[in-house]
């Protein structure tokens, strides 16, 4: 297992660092200091032969362009709040507006864009990067000075580890997540549509057009959104024209279990996703247009990658019959999600 860190560029008179992390069975994960990003991870198929999974840039000034949130820590709230607003014991708080009349991914300026601190850390059987960040009370509109810690460590047993910790002075909303577009065959090979699968949720949150859910909580069950059994993502996306964009209740809530499974058979590789968030959303990519051109020069279309987001659910702030996303001085926010990378 070994670390290496190197210079990648620079960002406001600051250094931006970039990591790759390696363990003995070979799988290479590439993180940067900006956005606390994971830039790719390099994993074997069936045959042993690596490729990089994960969409993204070869250079950092990339990521400085148009860019979705490739392979980014998001935060302080991840997904959607209504109207970009909440009131919390008794005040209001208004945020950006950067989706529309809603607030998304933590505002203009969210903790994808800001520059993180960095420690090696590790240990026998595993290596990594802690990475934190201090946003200031009133960044984004959000209450409170925010302490985070984001650790990434990757393994021998070929598990991506992505740990998040967080404390506050003021009440406040926290939500992070984890923002990598998947492709099993590899960065830029084709769509994800033929990839199979799985996610252990039975219900899901129904959202209005902008994507704001109305409250209730629906059963998946005769739904577009039925992956309770391994489905092929593209099967179904005649009757869902927008692709898919929806958080699910997973049926394993607060302990750290399995959310969401993806074969691809060409390749072999098998991804499994371990959370003890109460919600995942699935992303399919429909956003991705064709107009952002990636690694090795890879034009990135419509479906060309996946996330999968571990979360609470959006617009908690605003839905009382949510889990709670409130983190009061004192508590500590604390969550797991690991991607854990197989063949078959
Ligand atoms: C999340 C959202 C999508 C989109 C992407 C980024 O997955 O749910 O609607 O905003 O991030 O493009």
């Amino acid at each position: 297992m070994k670390t290496e860190e190197k210079t990648w560029g620079e960002y406001g008179g600051q250094k931006i660092k970039i990591f790759q992390l390696e363990n003995t069975p070979g799988l290479k994960v590439r993180l940067m200091n900006y956005g606390a990003t994971l830039v790719s991870l390099f994993v074997p198929d069936r045959q042993g032969n690596l490729a990089d999974i994960t969409l993204g840039f070869d250079s950092f000034e990339e990521y400085l362009g148009k860019n979705p949130y490739f392979g980014a820590t998001v935060g302080r709230y991840a997904n959607r709040i209504g109207q970009a607003r909440f009131i919390l014991d008794g005040q209001g708080y208004q945020l950006a507006k950067n989706d529309g009349e809603n607030h998304l991914h933590g505002g203009v300026k969210g903790f994808d864009k800001v520059i993180w601190k960095t420690e090696e850390i590790g240990n026998s059987q595993s290596l990594g990067v802690k990475f934190s960040y201090l946003s200031p009370d009133g960044e984004e509109g959000y209450p409170g000075n925010l302490n985070c810690q984001v650790s990434y460590l990757l393994t021998e047993s070929n598990e991506l580890h992505i740990s998040y910790l967080a404390s506050t002075d003021k009440a406040t909303h926290v939500n992070l997540t984890h923002h990598s577009y998947f492709n099993l065959v590899g960065q830029g090979e084709g769509n994800i549509l033929e990839h199979e699968l799985q996610i252990f949720a039975s219900r899901y949150t129904p959202v209005d057009k902008t994507l704001i859910p109305t409250s209730e909580i629906k059963e998946v069950e005769n739904t577009t959104l039925d992956f309770r059994q391994s489905r092929v993502i593209g099967e179904r996306l005649n009757q869902l024209p927008g692709g898919y964009d929806h958080n699910f209740v997973l049926d394993n809530r607060g302990l750290l279990g399995l959310a969401a499974r993806v074969f691809e058979p060409l390749s072999g590789r098998l991804l499994e996703v371990y959370t003890t968030e109460p919600g995942i959303q699935f992303y399919s990519g429909n956003f991705l247009d064709g107009t952002i051109k990636g690694k090795q020069g890879k034009v990135y279309g419509k479906y060309s990658g996946f996330c999968l987001e571990p979360q609470h659910f959006p617009d908690s702030p605003n839905k009382p019959n949510f889990p709670s996303t409130v983190l009061r001085p004192g508590e500590l926010y604390r969550s797991l999600t690991i991607f854990k990378f197989l063949t078959k």
